[in-house]
């Protein structure tokens, strides 16, 4: 029985008439692979050097008795059939090619890389993977690609088409650019630079202390590290509260000066007028209900809101009220999760829950949490998906002895 490999390409090109570069590739393709299965034409921004023309991308699910070497040099072929140039890396381009998955798994040779390394990194891979190929493993995430829901967030209006399709929107705090290039690695739909780096960078009890110099500094460096991932940053204390144009004021630095696609504030009624304000000038705005860390002081300590009758009426209203004043997402923190149902299936706009049950349309954690990055933290909300802090510990103590026992650096480690 003659071998066969299946594989799934990636086609993108923005130079020239690109739907035509696109079924020239497919005919190319078709000379030397059975296509099975084509994905839907996206059109994509180019993200390592931004200045230069849209991409069309489409996927190819393809059979072909060639094995990945011999295979990837018929592809280049047909990339220089097609007249591609060779120009800066990562610029424009007539036709790219991609061997994005095989049957083989990972393939790994001096050339070429199955999984190709930017899969993850691109979130029109991923949606490419879920259309073509739902069924099959990411090697990396280990999880099937049905289960790592392809659409990606790109504005604000697909938080509504997630709510409205029923899918759950995923949301990690982030505030650096290590963490937010892994983040970003991932099918997590936006990140948060959360005013908790008060509590979880700077070490401070609560997040009152933290500045707008200092979500600005924090988003700008998670903005280089994600480029691509949908980007909401905090408004701190006193920076919105004090008046409409102090609002107005700070989430218009952040935008300008970080590259954030959003900003959130804390409160209801009181912060309504900021929210139309803000709407108004073409600023995207999420709201924060419940437990607001803000007002912790005036809570009397980080408690469940909202258990009273009274109480769960009053961040019912203020959720009407954030809707009609134009947040497009709304944050439930520590509420009693009847009262996040209530609140999810009464306003339009999708809710993010954190400690607020599983009736919302979307999650929130704060990322060091989720990873178990602090071992003393371990609040009943927060689920651990990782043991970080061992891992850390254990590798510094390792570190530590392989110096002292002069077991590092060895020759390898080092330059003769
Ligand atoms: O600052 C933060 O991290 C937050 C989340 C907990 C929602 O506001």
């Amino acid at each position: 029985m003659p071998v066969s490999y299946e594989y799934i390409l990636a086609l993108g090109t923005n130079v020239g008439d690109r739907e035509q570069n696109l079924a020239r590739a497919r005919e190319g393709i078709a000379r030397i692979a059975e296509i099975q299965r084509v994905s839907r034409v996206l059109e994509t921004w180019p993200i390592l050097i931004r200045a230069q023309a849209r991409f069309l991308n489409q996927g190819l699910y393809v059979k072909t008795p060639k094995n990945p070497s011999e295979f990837l040099m018929l592809l280049q072929s047909i990339e220089i059939e097609l007249g591609r140039k060779k120009r800066v890396k990562n610029g424009p381009r007539e036709i790219d090619i991609d061997i994005i998955w095989s049957s083989e798994g990972l393939v790994e040779t001096s050339v070429l890389r199955i999984p190709h390394p930017f899969n993850r990194a691109r979130s029109w891979i991923r949606e490419i993977m879920y259309e073509l190929a739902p069924e099959t493993i990411d090697v990396e995430a280990k999880l099937e690609w049905k289960k790592i829901q392809g659409r990606s967030i790109m504005n604000i209006h697909d938080f509504a088409k997630k709510k409205e399709a029923g899918e759950k929107i995923t949301v990690v705090t982030c505030y650096d650019h290590a963490f937010a290039r892994l983040v970003a690695r991932t099918s997590i739909d936006a990140i948060l630079v959360g005013d908790s780096l008060g509590n979880v960078i700077q070490g401070n009890p609560n997040t009152l202390s933290v500045t707008l110099d200092e979500i600005i500094y924090h988003t700008k460096i998670v903005r280089k590290g994600a480029p691509q991932t949908f980007l909401i940053a905090d408004l701190p204390f006193m920076s919105y509260q004090t008046r409409v144009e102090d609002a107005l004021y700070s989430a218009g630095r952040i935008l300008k000066e970080t590259g954030a696609d959003a900003v959130k504030l804390e409160g209801g009624s009181f912060v309504v007028e900021q929210v139309k304000k803000m709407v108004q000038s073409g600023i995207p705005v999420v709201g924060h209900l419940g437990l607001t860390p803000q007002s912790v002081l005036a809570f009397g300590g980080y408690k469940v809101q909202g258990k009273s009758v009274e109480a769960a009426k009053q961040i019912l209203e203020d959720a009407r009220l954030l809707e009609e004043a134009g947040v497009f997402a709304l944050v439930l923190e520590m509420v009693p999760e009847a009262l996040a149902q209530k609140i999810t299936e009464t306003i339009r706009i999708p809710t993010i829950g954190i400690g607020a049950g599983v009736k919302t349309d979307g999650q929130v954690l704060v990322l060091t949490d989720l990873l178990g990055l602090d071992p003393d933290f371990s609040p009943r909300f927060v689920r651990k998906y990782a043991n970080l802090s061992q891992v850390v510990l254990e590798s510094l103590e390792k570190y530590a002895s392989d110096v002292r026992e002069k077991n590092f650096p060895q020759e390898k480690e080092t330059f003769s």
